[in-house]
């Protein structure tokens, strides 16, 4: 099984978009998808037009709010064929709450321990990661061995990289195994020559992890308004191949070995 992290140090890039999309290329293409929310803003399920009652709150620390037992099965929400979501929102700033009482040794690999799979039922974890950094986004950073960090291809882009790259290098001295195996441009806008020049710098310095950007696409925001995928809202949009691509890359090149 695979565990990609969709990660950055910035909001607003793409990172619920493509997580989503690409959960669901994934999915379409037959693989099984587990879709991890890791953002207290729960975009994830509204983006897949969904209301699960339980999630990765309750996932992890086994009990519901009341403090009753869950199992783990039924925290996982159907959301399409091949594809379920550990739903993420409000619960997860208690979950943080949760790691931060967890004694110091075993408090960064909790969410790790947690996930253990116990067969073989799954071929992807994708993680929907927050912006920022604090112990749900250390946790991630050691359940996973690889990232895919989405740069929007507008703005200070190479600014939130920087912020970004501290963080990977600090877990990346734990986690021995994890790899920045993606570079995803967002956001690409034929008409600003921004888009161009962020594109350049990017290619000088990631050019083996550099994916095919991204373009900006109106049918990819309102997508999420219908809670529907790109695939389903509009298949034909531009998006939608930008995605499909994104997808076939990522399930040809295999990525490190488990
Ligand atoms: N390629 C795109 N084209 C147009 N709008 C996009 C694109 N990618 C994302 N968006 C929109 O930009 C906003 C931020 O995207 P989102 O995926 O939520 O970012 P993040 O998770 O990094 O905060 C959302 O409204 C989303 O619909
Ligand atoms: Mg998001």
């Amino acid at each position: 099984m695979r565990r990609i992290a969709i990660a950055m140090a910035k909001g607003g890039v793409g990172k619920t978009t493509t997580a989503v999309n690409l959960s669901h290329g994934l999915a379409r293409a037959g693989a099984r998808v587990l879709l991890v929310d890791c953002d207290t803003q729960g975009q994830a399920a509204k983006f897949l037009g969904i209301d699960p009652p339980l999630g990765l709150y309750e996932f992890v620390t086994r009990r519901d709010d009341k403090g009753a037992p869950v199992s783990k099965k039924d925290t996982l929400c159907p959301a399409r064929p091949n594809l379920w979501l550990l739903a993420g929102g409000d619960k997860l700033i208690e979950l943080k709450n949760w790691l931060g009482e967890q004694p110091r040794d075993i408090r960064p690999t909790a969410l790790r321990r947690s996930l253990v799979p116990k067969d073989d039922s799954l071929d992807f974890m994708i993680f929907d990661c927050a912006p920022g950094w604090d112990v749900l986004s250390v946790n991630i950073l050691m359940a996973v061995n690889e990232v895919l960090c989405p740069v929007a291809l507008q703005g200070p882009a190479l600014e939130g990289l920087k912020t970004f790259f501290r963080y990977l290098l600090s877990a990346q001295k734990v986690n021995k195994d994890l790899r920045l195996n993606y570079v995803l441009p967002t956001l690409f806008d034929k008409r600003t020559r921004q888009s161009y020049q962020i594109y350049q710098q990017l290619y000088r310095l990631f050019r083996r992890q550099l994916c095919d950007p991204i373009h900006y696409n109106v049918r990819l925001s309102e997508a999420p308004s219908q809670g529907q995928t790109i695939f389903e809202f509009e298949g034909h949009a531009i998006g939608a191949a930008d995605y499909e691509k994104l997808t076939r890359r990522i399930m040809d090149n295999g990525g490190p070995e488990k």
